[in-house]
């Protein structure tokens, strides 16, 4: 039982610095013991726009979580985001500027950062300072700079710090390394591919009388509202097309290969949106070394054709897998000589390029005798969840103490470092080499 004596955010508190002790484990804080609290969660958002609103909503789905402040510059998003609360019985304060939400609101416990990737590192590294825990959108910076202080931050201030890759604490993935990692379905992994083709964009506009004023614009860092609303094609506020969808595959990549890559080689340009800053295609091998062998791959993103959409492939010389967010794909393709388990002949079988390949689905293909373990069934029931809700639990229960992050800052990091990278490839038309050091925040 909670002492009566303490403040509800102490409680909360000292819950969650057991849980940043789990997470910080391996580094130099101690583990302790976790510990639940029924409490209610009091969260913040700081920018519920497009992405920040899809949070909200999934946050309104788990119990024990409420908003006690939304802060945004452009108050048509204020008002939007205070609005849809209201109607689940959520009355919020309302800021234009995080820094005056930091200073008045004294029982916030976390915040939900899901401004433009250029505010990520001074609102994330605020927070924290605070004593806050955050959650902060992918792509973690713009700047590899940006990223190493939100880590120091977390490190310093002990707080809880989940960056946004939600395939982290997605079934469908958790299922695809099982397979990988237990039952050795693809042998040894030579090779890995990866895309996300997106058709045509539109430039994003706003209602008719909805502008900012210049000089508010301006004064938040924003030139024109096209600008501010387009965010993600200019190089001051974004790291371009390879950070904002290309970091959620190349963070699978590390994931799964268990290691940072050695090396990327890149190209890319500015070859249909003659107005944009940034490439709207791109193409890079990676380089990694796992076990002592060469792992290479392919990565692209393009924003002119949808053909194939986004997924990863993982191929090794017993099989290959393809993975996605999209649950409508994922498969297991065998190679025709690698020694069949026991459940393969009992799982559902698609045809892919003219083979039999094993649809990926979870809880049916997962036990090597063919019965449905409880891990898979336990896997199998998380995975009728949207993919953000899951992963804010994840956030959520490891504030309460109640387990880990599965993306903490130091992966986040290492992800924003190798993506970067990669734009610096194709830039200087070499090929980069990561040194080790460069991974240390
Ligand atoms: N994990 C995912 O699947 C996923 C998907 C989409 C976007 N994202 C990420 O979410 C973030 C937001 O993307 P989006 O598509 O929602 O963009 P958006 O432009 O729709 O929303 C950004 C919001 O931040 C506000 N804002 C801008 N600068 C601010 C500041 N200094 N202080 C407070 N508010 C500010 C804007 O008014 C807007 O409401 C980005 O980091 C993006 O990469 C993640």
């Amino acid at each position: 039982m909670p002492n009566p004596s303490v403040t509800r955010r102490q409680f909360v508190q000292s819950a969650a610095a057991s849980a940043a002790g789990l997470v910080l484990a391996n580094s130099t804080r101690g583990q302790e013991t976790a510990v639940a609290s029924a409490d209610d969660l009091r969260v913040a958002i700081i920018g519920p726009g497009s992405q920040g609103r899809n949070l909200v909503n999934n946050c309104l789905k788990i119990p024990g979580v409420r908003f006690a402040a939304v802060c945004d510059i452009w108050p048509y998003h204020q008002k939007y985001c205070a609005n849809l609360l209201k109607k689940y019985d959520q009355e919020v304060n309302v800021y234009t500027d995080y820094r005056e939400m930091l200073a008045k609101e004294k029982d916030l416990d976390a915040v939900i950062v899901a401004t433009p990737d250029w505010v990520h590192a001074e609102q994330t590294v605020a927070c924290l300072k605070a004593g806050l825990h955050v959650y902060c959108e992918k792509e973690m910076s713009n700047t590899i700079e940006g990223a190493r202080q939100m880590v120091q931050a977390a490190r310093e201030t002990g707080k809880l710090l989940q960056i946004g890759h939600q395939r982290r604490s997605n079934p469908r993935y958790w299922h695809a390394i099982k397979l990988i990692e237990k039952d050795k379905v693809l042998g040894r992994i030579t090779h890995f591919y990866g895309q996300w083709n997106r058709g045509k964009r539109y430039e994003i506009g706003w209602p008719d009388g909805q502008e900012m004023s210049e000089a508010d614009l301006k004064k938040f860092g924003y030139d024109t509202m096209e600008r501010f609303r387009n965010w993600r094609w200019y190089k001051k506020f974004s790291g371009g097309a390879l950070a904002d969808l290309g970091s959620h595959q190349i963070d699978v990549f590390n994931w799964l290969l268990k290691s940072p890559p050695k090396a990327v080689l890149a190209a890319g340009g500015i070859d249909y949106y003659k107005t944009s800053e940034w490439y709207d295609n791109v193409m890079a091998i990676y380089e990694y070394e796992v076990g002592g062998n060469t792992v290479r791959g392919v990565y692209q993103v393009l924003n002119t054709t949808s053909h194939g959409n986004f997924y990863e492939v993982l191929m090794g010389d017993e099989g290959s897998i393809e993975m996605s967010e999209d649950t409508r794909r994922g498969q297991l393709l065998r190679e025709p000589e690698a020694k069949r388990r026991e459940w393969e002949d009992m799982s559902e079988k698609i045809e892919t390029m003219g083979r039999d390949a094993i649809e990926l689905k979870i809880g049916e293909t997962l036990a090597p005798d063919g019965s449905k373990d409880p891990e898979g069934q336990r896997l199998l029931e998380e995975s009728k969840k949207p993919v953000h809700q899951l992963h804010l639990e994840n956030f959520f229960a490891a504030v309460r103490g109640q387990g880990q992050l599965t993306c903490p800052p130091e992966i986040g990091f290492e992800t924003c470092v190798s993506v970067l990278l990669a734009n610096d490839a194709v830039a200087s038309g070499q090929r980069l080499s990561f040194k080790p050091e460069m991974f240390k925040a």
